[in-house]
């Protein structure tokens, strides 16, 4: 297979755990170099560079809070001490706080929005400043590629979610609003909606039989997601082969936003 990200470099947030490691395994399998940003946990983020770089490819480690803008100019910085410039950026950083409405502390609320929304904002502003700075590259048509990680509750409604659901609708209407807004400088922005992929953050969804064979009823394709599912898509979204493609929400679900309890009911 054509290594579609040759000679780019990638920044990837959220990436030393789920859907992130799986993004930023992918991208650097398609050739790109890569920076791995963590929040808390070094470790697993150590080891995919080291798994990258044992595979011929160029990886680097950053820690940073997404939610802080010095953080977020740090890791840019990084990026570009070690790789001069970046091409594709993968805004994936997000957590779930989950109560019931009536008992959401405002704080998890704020930490919420914070991190999965305002983390996205920054990200993708520093990301635009970066693009323009830099000006085009040989190596994309587009001057960058700016991927923001939403989720099928950007469009279904998720009791006991209010704060997560929030933040994915929020992420919606942003990713096309400034999609609009830098198209005319040629950058692409586009979003990806998974639906239940395995990974830490909806263990309690998949890890007994029981568990998993209620969230099955979901998914109309029969399985759950796996995070390379995501990263396919996402080296699609950031590769050439997209070129045409911006403003968009493409949903990686096996078919969850298809409303599945449908299908014989209605
Ligand atoms: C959530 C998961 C959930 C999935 C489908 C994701 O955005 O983070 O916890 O399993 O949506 O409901």
């Amino acid at each position: 297979m054509p290594l579609s990200l040759r000679d780019q470099v990638a920044i990837v947030t959220g990436a030393s755990s789920g859907i992130g490691l799986g993004v930023a395994k992918a991208l650097a399998e398609a050739g790109a170099s890569v920076v791995v940003n963590y929040h808390s946990q070094p470790e697993p983020a150590e080891a995919l560079v080291k798994q990258i770089s044992e595979a011929g490819g160029q990886a680097l480690a950053v820690k940073a809070d997404v939610s802080v803008e010095a953080d977020v100019d740090a890791l840019f910085e990084a990026c570009r001490k070690r790789f001069t410039s970046v091409d594709i950026v993968v805004a994936n950083s997000g957590v779930q706080k989950d109560h019931p409405f009536v008992d959401m502390p405002l704080d998890d609320w704020r930490r919420v929005l914070d991190i999965n929304l305002t983390g996205q904002f920054i990200t993708a502003q520093r990301a635009v400043r970066e693009f323009i700075r830099r000006g085009p590259r040989p190596v994309s048509k587009a001057l960058g590629k700016l991927i923001l990680m939403s989720s099928v509750h950007d469009l279904i409604p998720w009791a006991g979610h209010v704060n997560y659901a929030a933040s994915k609708g929020g992420i919606q209407m942003m990713m096309k609003s400034l999609a609009q807004e830098v198209a005319p400088q040629r950058i692409r922005v586009n979003a990806i909606a998974p639906g239940a992929i395995k990974t830490p953050i909806n263990r309690a969804a998949w890890d007994t039989p029981a568990a998993l064979e209620k969230l099955l009823k979901l998914i109309p394709y029969g399985r759950i997601g796996e995070p390379d599912d995501i990263g396919k898509a996402a080296v699609w979204l950031a590769s050439d082969e997209s070129d045409y493609v911006t403003g968009t929400t493409l949903y990686v679900d096996g078919g969850m936003t298809l409303y599945p309890e449908f299908a014989d009911n209605g």
